[in-house]
């Protein structure tokens, strides 16, 4: 279950988070596609990152138009290039220098000119990552792009997903900026994700510091910069719920062992992925160490561990706070369970925005 006011508050208060006037909000559809929420985001003013071409299908599907898409994915193949040509996608970051020289050569003989980006490898930035080119090919990649009549623009910075640490980003904000500079047409920064979400509560990610920080810096340079960021679970966490009803109870000990109609399959990043969601009950008074288990026999089937809940009876309900970034995005037929309906919720009005599975899909594209 979504929640449709809070997601616009999300995007609204991230929104007037930074002062730049050429300030472009791209929310990463990664974390969520579906086209109700998009909607909703489109309907903000916001555009739309992908990651992706499915991102960009369900984009275009749910209304953003091609100039409010950003495509920064990596290792495309040839085939995916021309669709996103199709799609008249008319901006893209590149990660390697043979993805810009095969998408050089895949729009040569197109109308369309797409602005081009390199995205950032800076160890020092950001540790070890694959994503990116390091700084010292940038020449290299001017070069590709000149000699297909393009000009390499854009510089893309991803910290890194789930960063709380407003200072990861505010550090640094001089040295992006300055390597950005080597590039000779340089125009625009975009620095990507990755802005964290307090899944366990405290201090959340500062926008408003990051804002002032980043906007003052592009204030001191000497030619207009486009400033684009890409929020995904920042702006899409908050809103989502997964409920669940109880469906069996037993006591291991003093352990509490909660059974529920729902699967780490819906929601693989606390097992699965090592995260972390609040787990509340509409039920009151003493509580104690519960586990949350998931309808299969997975051994890792378990949406929370150690979570304390009070005394908890079958059909009781409990809600899986903060589920709304890669969580169905990221949910899949592993254990072959149809997956749940989505809902969303607008004041004291529901409306189905995605229809519960039933078993007919897993037999889905098998031929028998
Ligand atoms: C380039 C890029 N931007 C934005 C995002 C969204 O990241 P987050 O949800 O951490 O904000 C991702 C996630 O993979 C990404 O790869």
């Amino acid at each position: 279950m979504y929640r449709g006011d809070r997601l616009r508050q999300t995007l609204d208060q991230i929104g007037r988070s930074i002062p730049h006037p050429n300030t472009q909000f791209h929310f990463a559809s990664v974390t969520n596609g579906n086209i109700a929420l998009l909607q909703i985001v489109q309907q903000a003013g916001w555009g739309l990152h992908a990651n992706t071409p499915g991102d960009v299908f369900l984009g275009l599907k749910a209304g953003f138009s091609p100039p409010h898409i950003v495509y920064s994915g990596s290792n495309l193949n040839r085939a995916d290039m021309k669709q996103l040509l199709d799609w008249q996608i008319d901006r893209f970051n590149f990660d390697s220098l043979s993805q810009l020289q095969d998408f050089c050569d895949c729009a040569a003989n197109r109308s369309i000119r797409p602005a081009l980006g390199l995205r950032l490898n800076n160890p020092e930035l950001i540790g070890d990552s694959r994503i990116g080119i390091r700084a010292e090919e940038f020449m290299d990649a001017v070069t590709i792009a000149h000699q297909h009549n393009f000009t390499i623009t854009g510089l893309h910075f991803y910290r890194g997903t789930g960063t709380n640490a407003t200072s990861a980003f505010t550090d640094a904000i001089d040295r992006v900026i300055s390597i950005a500079q080597r590039l000779p047409d340089w125009r625009s920064i975009d620095f990507g994700g990755g802005f964290g979400y307090p899944y366990r509560g405290g201090a959340a990610f500062d926008w408003p510091e990051f804002g002032e920080a980043i906007a003052q810096k592009l204030k001191t340079l000497s030619r207009p910069i486009e400033l684009l960021v890409e929020p995904g679970r920042s702006a899409i966490a908050e809103c989502g719920i997964l409920l669940a009803k109880v469906v069996s109870i037993k006591w291991q000990d003093d352990q509490q062992i909660v059974g529920v109609d729902t699967t780490v399959a819906n929601l693989s990043v606390p097992a699965v992925h090592g995260g972390y969601r609040s787990i509340a009950t509409w039920k009151t008074g003493t509580l104690h160490q519960t586990d949350v288990c998931g309808n299969t026999t997975y051994s890792r089937d378990y949406l929370g561990r150690n979570c304390w809940l009070p005394r908890l009876e079958i059909g009781d309900a409990i809600a899986i706070l903060d589920s709304g970034a890669y969580g169905y995005a990221m949910s899949s037929h592993f254990l072959h369970r149809p997956r749940p309906a989505e809902v969303l919720l607008e004041g004291s009005q529901h409306r189905l925005i995605r229809q519960r599975e039933d078993y007919s899909i897993l037999l889905n594209g098998q031929i028998f």
